[in-house]
């Protein structure tokens, strides 16, 4: 959601924090801003809408020497996205920048109104400055008084907070939003991403929740609760390129075919010659798990849904499947035995944090599939599988959604030889399918300029109907969402056989059916189902297996032998199918509006 980053250096403080936030912007915002301070003055300049509005606003303002900043871009969460709720937010004599959600600030605002101070904003992050402006009134300690703050505060932050009273300082605090601080030569750095750290930054500290403290010129110290801590810094990628588009129009399609790529990473010393290896999971780890529960969000909630049915068919284990945000409130009822698995890219979506959270404290084993070492749910989960994908810097999740799969994929294998629940052929036949997923995922050239042709056709209509059956089904719910998130257009998923239960009646020739036809799960099941839409002149693009003759379109599926490498093709060709309409939009496919790329609010 929100993005920060901080300096303290003398290496041109305003571009070091514009290409900061440049690296963030993927994350989605509506307004941004930044506050530098030299010689003990506060310079702070805000811009609602997109980044270049900031970089005008700061075109005749450009420190030289050593100076302190901080900058955030902003995704709205309590107040419109205008100029005067953006940050920084300014006190008398100090300024704020803040990620998350204060939970307590109404209370907190109305006591400081009280006692006399006027509120620009209607934002829950302008208590925080007057707060803290409030305690260093009364005892003078810019430190004590930042220590006061932030224990005042309920909820969740990563906040950065510059006072003209300690000119060279950066106090700063983490609780529920990531944040990391990073050494390098020209300086200290802050960010709430890896992003704006790589390249200008060798290692970083990845701040745990409760993490506070300062730093200036000469240091950093951190805190938890009174007691100073040292924590390990951990590498960076050294270079940007790998989170640059390179060649490609949008992150979105470079990361589409990278997926191939990253296949072969995330299969790396996972797959011995006839077997599954997961050494993240220590030797007993699966001991007296009968069940599992799949919590995640949107595409990660897919493939949380396409897994199952291959626990349930490999590994002999039952699988349910639970939307993160459902499950936080519902009264789950939770068992001892079950093993409670969260699949997330970025690791800080807030919804399956908070039910990773919940499934610990009703003393559930825990195991988190995620992209991003050191997020807060592959910190919080008893293990975690990292999915390896790389950066993903489309808000489209696309080569995350793929490895996650390859890694339920594995663990469903790494599950059912434990419990035996897999013979040796079958065992070998999995194996030999999974070193094929990469093939299967490779972009061709003649099939991506198809997708771009029929696109042309799919622009307008009331309507589309993703479809499938079995492992096809959820992915059918990822076309739908992939085309809705770019195209804007409204697109649901549905399980073909359930078509003839109400949603038919939409059927029309405006109304377009995408159909995953599998040549090796339910093939006639499902070809029936979509001839029941035909015959009602729903206008039909067949993906998959031999041409469908009674099809308007047909975009053909080479793999056939397992069902699973018919859905890593297939997968490919949602993802550009939706790309492509987006682009013949016109559309932002890398920013799509009112998304963000990790939602760490509820
Ligand atoms: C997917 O394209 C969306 N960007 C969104 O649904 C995303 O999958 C969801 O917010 C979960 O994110 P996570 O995998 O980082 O937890």
């Amino acid at each position: 959601m929100c993005g920060i980053v901080g300096y303290i250096g003398a290496n041109a403080i305003k571009k070091t924090l514009l290409d900061g936030l440049k690296e963030l912007e993927y994350r989605g915002y509506d307004s941004a801003g930044l506050a530098v301070m030299q010689g003990g003055k506060i310079d702070s300049f805000k811009a609602a809408g997109k980044l270049s509005a900031l970089v005008d606003k700061t075109a005749d303002f450009d420190p030289k020497g050593f100076a302190v900043g901080i900058a955030h871009t902003r995704w709205a969460t309590h107040g419109k996205p205008t100029e005067i709720n953006a940050h920084p937010h300014g006190g008398a004599h100090s300024a704020v920048v803040h990620n998350g959600i204060i939970e307590n600030y109404q209370t907190l605002k109305n006591d400081l109104i009280a006692n006399g101070t006027k509120f620009l904003s209607q934002t829950d992050t302008e208590v925080i400055v007057h707060l803290y402006e409030s305690f260093l009134l009364q005892n003078k300690d810019p430190f004590k008084a930042f220590e006061l703050t932030i224990k005042a505060i309920d909820g969740a932050y990563a906040i950065l907070l510059i006072d003209e009273t300690s000119p060279s300082t950066i106090f700063f605090a983490k609780k529920g939003s990531p944040l990391q601080i990073g050494e390098g030569v020209s300086g200290r750095y802050f960010a709430s991403s890896d992003a704006p750290l790589v390249g200008v930054c060798e290692n970083a500290i990845y701040l745990e929740d409760g993490s506070w403290g300062y730093a200036n010129d000469r240091e950093a110290k951190i805190f938890v609760g009174d007691a100073p801590i040292s924590p390990r810094k951990k590498p960076l990628p050294l270079t940007k390129s790998a989170a640059r588009k390179e060649g490609f129009r949008f992150f979105m399609e470079k990361e589409i075919y990278e997926q191939s790529k990253v296949a072969g990473e995330t299969l790396t010393s996972r797959l011995n010659a006839d077997s599954a290896r997961l050494d993240e999971l220590p030797e007993d780890f699966l001991t007296g798990v009968i069940s599992l529960r799949l919590c995640a969000c949107g595409t990660s909630y897919h493939a949380a849904i396409a897994s199952s049915y291959v626990f349930e068919r490999l590994a002999k284990i039952e699988a349910r499947c639970e939307i993160a945000s459902e499950f936080r409130y519902r009264d789950p009822l939770l068992r001892a035995n079950e093993l409670f698995v969260v699949i997330s890219q970025s690791g800080e979506t807030a919804d399956t944090l908070e039910a990773l959270k919940m499934a610990k404290k009703g003393g559930l084993k825990t195991l988190a599939i995620c992209n991003v070492d050191n997020s807060s749910i592959a910190r919080e989960a008893d293990a975690t599988i990292l999915t390896r994908a790389g950066i993903e810097k489309g808000v489209a999740s696309t080569k995350a959604f793929a490895t996650q799969m390859i890694v339920l994929w594995l663990l469903a294998l790494y599950i059912a030889q434990k419990s035996g629940a897999i013979g040796k052929d079958k065992l070998a036949q999995e194996i030999a399918a999974l070193r094929r997923v990469p093939s299967a995922l490779a972009i061709k050239s003649e099939r991506h300029d198809l997708i771009r042709r029929l696109s042309k056709r799919y622009l307008h209509g009331h309507g589309f109907f993703f479809i499938g059956r079995d492992i096809f089904y959820p992915l059918a719910l990822e076309g739908a969402l992939k085309l809705k998130e770019i195209s804007y257009l409204h697109a649901e998923g549905y399980p073909a056989g359930e078509m003839k239960h109400g949603p038919i009646a939409l059927a029309d020739s405006e109304l377009f059916t995408i159909a995953l036809t599998s040549e090796t799960l339910l093939k006639e099941k499902t070809r029936s189902n979509v001839e029941e839409l035909i015959a009602r002149d729903s206008t039909l693009l067949a993906i998959g297996g031999d041409r469908f003759a009674l099809a308007d379109d047909h975009l053909p599926i080479d793999e056939r032998d397992h069902p699973i490498l018919e859905f890593f093709e297939m997968t490919t060709v949602i993802q550009l199918l939706a790309l492509e309409i987006a682009v013949r939009l016109g559309n932002d496919v890398d920013m799509p509006r009112n998304l963000a790329k990790s939602v760490t609010v509820e």
